[in-house]
């Protein structure tokens, strides 16, 4: 990756909750590993859609496009219609509605491609299945969650989907029956190019990792256009890889599979919300949220971000786990191509696990030890000193 800067320039958001805390400690951990940078703190977040009817300011997009990359904490979202009682009564005018910000930096940034790992560390005592090491490629920007939905069926809309020539008028009965006002719809967007992109994304990265399997997870026996697109651009990509297993399997199937047998998966490829989904439940193999970092990467510019919310419950108590945050930073790192920074911290983090040193409660067995967020960044920064290269210099070939 070239970045804009010769010292990236990285954006931080921190955004609500346990958001800020976890950044604090990426932040503090990235100063230890001496990575150059420059910083900007941006806005975001529910204070801002309370006080100024937008979660994510347009001062916040224009700052973020001057930037190589950004570290997003983790925000509060609440449904549309509770959103809108929490405005000031001068806002409250029907004409704003809330959409999550990191849905629309998603949109906005083109950041095609979420990747989110999820390995199970040695030493972990949550981990459910020790043999677990997988990454999910989820398309990002289309799908399911591509946001075009409706509340109650349009009546144009409705014609045309139950029109002889285009449409299927025996199933669109039922809903003319029902009156469309009963009848809410969302839609589910492939595109031949977003299809291709996400799986050449997952190859891309299986060949550079010495990866040796690629599955899609697809419903393409029901989902038969959508699916059977993304299943087609599938198949296209994989002749590239010859030296890689591309396999498939229903999105269904594939969730007992990954319970009882995880390690018949490597990289997976999915659409918006299967890999959503899918993330999560793998997450839930290697010790939960806590350990599942993600990065959303475009073309030019890319949010790495913990899997997690914003963690109301526990928020402002320093119980927060860090690991999924500085896992993400991590990613960063490999995304700014700061490759031995990426491995030292990766290796700190690994051998923390081991040593039972990133026991948060979250993570902590019943009866056992229980450390503070500050604690183990405290603990690791150590580490990351303890093994600091003599000549920090990058090595000159
Ligand atoms: P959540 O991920 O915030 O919390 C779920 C559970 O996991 C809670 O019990 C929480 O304490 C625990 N947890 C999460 N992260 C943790 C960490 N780092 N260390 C220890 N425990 C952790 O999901 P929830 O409760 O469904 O949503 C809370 C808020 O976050 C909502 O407003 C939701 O919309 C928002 N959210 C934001 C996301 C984002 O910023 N990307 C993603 C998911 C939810
Ligand atoms: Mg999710």
């Amino acid at each position: 990756m070239t970045t804009r800067h010769a010292r990236p320039l990285i954006a931080l958001l921190p955004g609500d909750g346990i958001g800020p805390e976890v950044l604090h400690a990426a932040r503090r951990v990235l100063d230890a590993l001496a990575f150059e940078a420059e910083y900007i703190e941006c806005d975001v977040g529910w204070r801002f859609w309370q006080t100024e009817g937008d979660a994510l300011p347009e001062r916040t997009i224009r700052a973020l496009e001057s930037c190589d990359a950004a570290l997003f904490g983790a925000i509060t979202s609440k449904p549309a219609t509770e959103a809108e009682k929490e405005l000031p009564p001068e806002l409250r005018t029907g004409a704003r509605r809330y959409t999550s910000p990191i849905v629309r930096l998603r949109q906005h940034f083109d950041l095609h491609t979420a990747i989110r790992p999820c390995r199970a560390y040695a030493g972990n005592p949550r981990n459910i299945r020790d043999a677990t090491d997988l990454v999910v490629f989820r398309e990002n920007t289309e799908g399911l969650y591509g946001g075009i939905e409706w509340r109650t069926l349009p009546e144009p809309l409705a014609r045309v989907m139950s029109d002889p020539e285009h449409g299927h008028p025996d199933r669109m009965r039922r809903w003319f029956e029902l009156g469309l006002d009963q009848v809410s719809l969302s839609t589910r967007f492939v595109s031949r190019p977003g299809a291709e992109r996400i799986a050449r994304s997952a190859f891309d990265y299986a060949r550079a990792h010495g990866r040796r399997r690629v599955t899609l997870l697809e419903k393409p026996n029901v989902l038969r256009e959508t699916g059977g697109v993304m299943t087609e651009r599938f198949r296209a990509v994989a002749s590239e890889f010859p030296e890689i297993d591309a396999s498939e399997a229903n999105m269904d199937a594939a969730c007992t599979q990954l319970v009882m047998q995880p390690e018949r998966f490597d990289v997976i490829v999915a659409e918006n919300m299967f890999g959503d989904i899918v993330s999560d439940l793998a997450a839930g193999l290697v010790g939960g949220l806590g350990f599942a970092p993600s990065g959303n990467i475009g073309d030019r510019f890319a949010v790495f971000e913990p899997t997690h919310g914003s963690a109301p419950d526990i928020a402002g108590q320093n119980l927060a786990n860090p690991i999924a945050m500085l896992l993400s930073a991590r990613m960063m790192l490999e995304w700014l191509a700061r490759d031995e920074l990426a491995e030292r911290l990766e290796a700190a983090i690994a051998g923390l696990i081991r040593d039972g040193l990133a026991n948060t409660r979250d993570v902590a067995l019943p009866g056992e030890p229980v450390a503070t967020t500050g604690q183990i960044t405290d603990r690791l920064i150590d580490r990351i000193q303890a093994h600091a290269p003599a000549n920090p210099e990058p090595a000159r070939s």
